[in-house]
């Protein structure tokens, strides 16, 4: 399935919408619309439920997104969250040279390691032309920063730099001693927290893939580092766990170690997801060593250092991270679940098989016959929507509709007809077999909750 085609279903259906797109758009900005939306927040729903509500040492925190710039002096991204750009002249195109380079030798040089100018020499030396328009006129290399500056002050001239943050693991770290003083949590424990995340990306990209506006679900798990390697493990398998339950197949999932890690780092890994547009990151799962809280705590001049309470052993903990893009995890799950089925009478569906906690409505209530079934049908919209997602539809005929609604991956569709009136019965057609059962009316709300439950 190509980006494309995803695309234009998202937009078609209400899913994802270009940003702005009155003002012919704001690039790599995109609003979800009415069933992305509800697609979107159960991803998060499912990410918290199992990371932090059924997990009795991970607690919560909803930080701000603008921070004392402090922090990000502290977290190294004033000095160094930068890439490499380089302009083509002909196209006026902006590139990363050291994707460029990547890409070029197919992953065999590292550029990572390498000054501006020693890549300047590898792209002139190697003849590497411009990826837009084949010219070879380039700009020189310079350092782009990534962070999203804005300012604060009422004063005209009195105004101090503020950052839109760039990943919301810092609030993690900051909080670190107040929920810890809150909780009264023992080593280990983590913080999490879902939220937006800002960066000016150079080459951002493939739909939801790469945007500069995102959301992240994150957490910081606090511990010893003696045990430090063994909890990285263990978010490496729940990790993927967590993918593999969302709806992703194992085949097309798969670990990527990292060979070159930060000098306080034991290990880092990506899950990475085989997209159309190939393997390409999903989350990442990163041992920090002390370094976060060493640095907040020099630069804030407050000690973050643990007490434990039952060796009066006194240190900073090691941070084992785990991060996920919720708009990337919603990508992959868009374009695994999609499928254009061809029935047996030769007829042909579009389908998004989604899982039933993730899909965006639970059910789609559906009267037979407008004029003799739409009020028993409204009714029974009204008392099952207290519990969940529902939709209603009573436009077109029942194929239709039932075409209508495997699109959109609603997993049942409930039938109001004659039987309802008379026995108070529906029937329910599951999405993917597009069997039909019938069901007594007040079975309906377990049946559904059953089958919803992550
Ligand atoms: N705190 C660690 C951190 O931010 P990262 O690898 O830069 O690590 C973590 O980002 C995850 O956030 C990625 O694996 C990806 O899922 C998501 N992400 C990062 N940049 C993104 C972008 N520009 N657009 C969409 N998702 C992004």
């Amino acid at each position: 399935m190509e980006m494309e085609k995803i695309v234009t279903l998202c937009k078609q259906y209400g899913f994802v919408f270009q940003g702005s797109e009155i003002y012919n758009g704001f690039a790599n900005t995109w609003d979800f619309g009415p069933v992305g939306v509800e697609l979107k927040n159960n991803v998060k729903k499912c990410w918290w439920k199992r990371f932090v509500q059924e997990d009795p040492k991970t607690y919560g925190v909803d930080a701000a997104i603008l921070m004392n710039p402090r922090t990000w002096e502290a977290s190294g991204h004033v000095g160094s969250f930068s890439d490499p750009k380089m302009d083509c002249k002909k196209c006026k195109q902006r590139f990363r040279a050291d994707n460029m380079i990547e890409e070029f030798s197919n992953g065999e040089v590292a550029a990572e390691g390498m000054t501006n100018e020693e890549m300047e020499k590898y792209i002139a030396d190697n003849h590497i032309t411009c990826p837009n328009c084949g010219g070879f006129d380039w700009s020189e290399i310079k350092q782009f920063k990534l962070m999203f500056e804005t300012s604060r002050g009422t004063v005209e001239g009195e105004k101090d730099t503020v950052y839109l943050r760039p990943e919301t693991c810092q609030g993690e770290y900051v909080n670190f001693l107040n929920v810890w003083r809150t909780t009264r949590a023992k080593i280990p424990f983590a913080i999490a927290q879902i939220g937006k995340s800002f960066r000016n990306e150079i080459t951002p990209g493939n739909f939801l893939f790469r945007t500069i506006e995102f959301e992240q679900m994150e957490l910081q798990k606090f511990c010893k580092d003696t045990d430090s390697m063994d909890i990285y493990a263990d978010y490496k398998k729940r990790a993927l766990e967590f993918v593999e339950d969302m709806g992703l197949p194992a085949d097309k999932l798969r670990y990527h170690d990292h060979d070159k890690l930060a000098h306080y780092a034991k290990a880092a890994c990506d899950i990475q997801y085989k997209f159309p547009i190939g393997w390409e990151e999903l989350n990442g799962i990163h041992h920090r060593g002390t370094w976060d809280l060493s640095r907040h705590s020099e630069f804030s001049g407050k000690p973050m250092e643990y007490l434990d309470p039952d060796t009066n052993e006194k240190y900073i903990p090691t941070v084992i991270e785990y991060s996920i893009g919720a708009d990337r995890l919603t990508l992959a799950l868009l374009c695994e679940a999609y499928e254009e089925q061809t029935l047996e009478d030769g007829s042909t569906r579009e389908v998004m098989h989604f899982i039933p906690a993730i899909a965006p409505y639970k059910v789609a209530i559906l009267p037979l016959i407008k004029k003799n079934h739409s009020e028993k049908a409204q009714e029974i919209y009204t008392e099952l929507s207290k519990y969940f997602m529902c939709t209603y539809d009573e436009t077109a005929n029942i194929g239709k509709r039932y075409r209508r609604e495997d699109v959109i991956g609603t997993p049942f569709c409930l039938t109001v007809d004659d039987e309802t009136l008379n026995n108070n019965t529906v029937t329910i057609r599951d999405r993917d077999t597009m069997e039909q059962i019938t069901l007594p009316l007040d079975e309906v709300k377990n049946y559904i909750e059953e089958k919803i439950r992550f």
